[in-house]
């Protein structure tokens, strides 16, 4: 148990050049939405903290509850032009790059539900919303901006997350400094941004192979266990009658059983 404030001198001298600007806001509605509202003005590279978001964006319209302290709320602006594969290589090692800071940090081992979300002994303890903008002619990128989001310290959950979600605290005696577990993340996320080969790594940190899962896509829903990771880093699902399925990570939400 620790509750250090972020501590912004620490961090700009620890982490790669790349991360240019850094800001640390108190509160915040949204650190995605605080770069998007700023983007023009900003380098790639910026990164923006938050203690705090009032309303913390998750996928598919959730919302991410952010109080106060209790989380790592982290956001990073990247302005990747004429790259079409970066989405989906950033889908992969922002999820991989927090599973090894936790992991090296705590020693606790996190699994990586496809695409992005990190689980812990059956929790679900951070996720991640990529946000982007193509250019008018739809053949680059404006911007893109990575999101993560880490229970530390949370105890309240929404009512429909509270059977699922818990936090880093709750399964560790460590002293969970947010400071050293935001220096090691970003210091992983440069080195694999910088990678053309993280697909092997993503593999080992990844649900295994076997893993029962249920399948929703728009009004059909099926189970299946997980196949394998394609080259092009889609999941491979065999379904229960014994076919196969590549899930696309735009399209598929995915349950453990
Ligand atoms: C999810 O689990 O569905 C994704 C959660 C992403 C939360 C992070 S917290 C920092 C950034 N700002 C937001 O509003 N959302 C992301």
């Amino acid at each position: 148990m620790n509750n250090r404030y972020l501590d912004k001198a620490r961090i700009q001298a620890e982490i790669p050049d790349f991360f240019n600007v850094l800001d640390i806001l108190d509160s915040v509605g949204s650190t995605n939405d605080t770069i998007k509202e700023n983007v023009l003005t900003h380098p790639e590279g910026w990164v923006v903290l938050a203690e705090s978001q009032t309303k913390g964006k998750g996928r598919n319209g959730r919302t991410f509850l952010s109080n106060k302290g209790k989380g790592l709320y982290c956001s990073i602006l990247l302005k990747p032009h004429n790259d079409g594969k970066i989405l989906n290589k950033l889908s992969l090692i922002t999820p991989l790059a927090m599973a090894k800071s936790i992991h090296e940090c705590y020693g606790l081992r996190p699994v990586i539900k496809w695409p992005n979300d990190l689980w812990l002994n059956g929790k679900k303890i951070a996720g991640v919303l990529i946000e982007t903008q193509f250019s008018q002619d739809q053949t680059s990128f404006d911007f893109v901006i990575i999101g993560i989001g880490v229970n530390v310290h949370t105890q309240e959950f929404p009512t429909d997350l509270s059977s699922i979600a818990a936090s880093l605290e709750d399964f560790t005696e460590s002293v969970l400094d947010r400071n050293d577990l935001l220096i090691r993340f970003l210091t992983n996320f440069k080195t694999l941004l910088d990678s053309q080969d993280f697909m092997d790594d993503y593999r080992k940190w990844m649900l295994p192979y076997g893993t029962e899962v249920i399948v929703t896509h728009q009004d059909d829903t099926y189970s299946g266990r997980v196949f394998r990771l394609n080259e092009n880093g889609h999941l491979v699902v065999t379904k229960d009658d014994g076919t196969s399925v590549i899930l696309n990570s735009e399209e598929i939400h995915l349950k453990l059983k």
